[in-house]
């Protein structure tokens, strides 16, 4: 048990996929995994652990942003011995050729700022995903049939975001869609040794202002589960 998750000793899997919403934990862990048990409901982050093809998993939630995300990641890596991280999660395009559902598998994450930005000081570190994940994933997607784009993401500390400057800089320089967290995951597993990769899917899109309707959420999510778990395991 940690600050923040309540599971005992033994009860988290190497491999976590992490989710920035609890109930997407819930709904990914019930569909896609055997046996799976609540592990953690501190603060109402849920964590399942069970079994994909016989290796075993959990499913944690992250919440929404880096200092978030930063809590659970550093547990599950620190106190859990958590080796493989995945975040699934959601992302608003920033390019014309990605298109609502489509998967941005994040291959760098540019920032203005992490909770790690104290320790670089005048360093620019750039964090990256693990190549043999992100391998494996574009592979998955290729498989699935599901539309992937590989490439840089920005991993932003709002979601309201007041600077169209820095959003047209960052287009212009061919980064395909914002999210919040995963900057900060690649920065902890570099640090700790780990495997990380981001498989994200459209949800909005900055260009068209098209978004997801809700009902198309859940089966978009479903490609996610699917392709991260393929990677973890290929
Ligand atoms: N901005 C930031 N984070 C996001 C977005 C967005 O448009 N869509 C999904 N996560």
């Amino acid at each position: 048990m940690t600050i923040h998750i309540g599971a005992k000793t033994g009860e988290i899997a190497q491999t976590v996929l992490m989710p920035g919403d609890p109930h997407r934990a819930k709904w990914a862990a019930e569909t896609f995994l055997t046996d799976a048990a609540c592990v953690n409901q501190v603060r109402g982050m849920l964590g399942f652990t069970g079994t994909w093809n016989g290796h075993r998993v959990t499913i944690q939630g992250s919440g929404m942003g880096m200092p978030s995300l930063s809590i659970y990641a550093n547990e599950l890596i620190r106190d859990y011995g958590a080796r493989t991280l995945i975040r699934i999660g959601s992302c608003g395009a920033m390019q014309e050729a990605v298109k609502l559902r489509d998967v941005i598998l994040a291959m760098a994450a540019s920032t203005l700022s992490t909770p790690s930005r104290g320790i670089f000081r005048e360093l620019n570190f750039a964090p990256c995903a693990d190549y043999g994940l992100l391998r494996a994933a574009a592979d998955a997607a290729v498989d699935l049939g599901v539309g992937a784009h590989v490439g840089g993401i920005y991993s932003s500390d709002v979601f309201y975001d007041e600077r169209p400057d820095l959003t047209e800089q960052m287009e212009r320089h061919g980064i395909l869609g914002v999210e919040m967290e995963t900057a900060e995951l690649y920065t902890l597993a570099a640090r700790y040794g780990c495997r990380a990769l981001a498989v994200l899917t459209v949800s909005d899109h900055l260009k068209t202002h098209e978004a997801l309707p809700a009902e198309d959420r859940e089966r978009s999510f479903g490609d996610m589960v699917d392709i991260a778990l393929r990677a973890a395991f290929a």
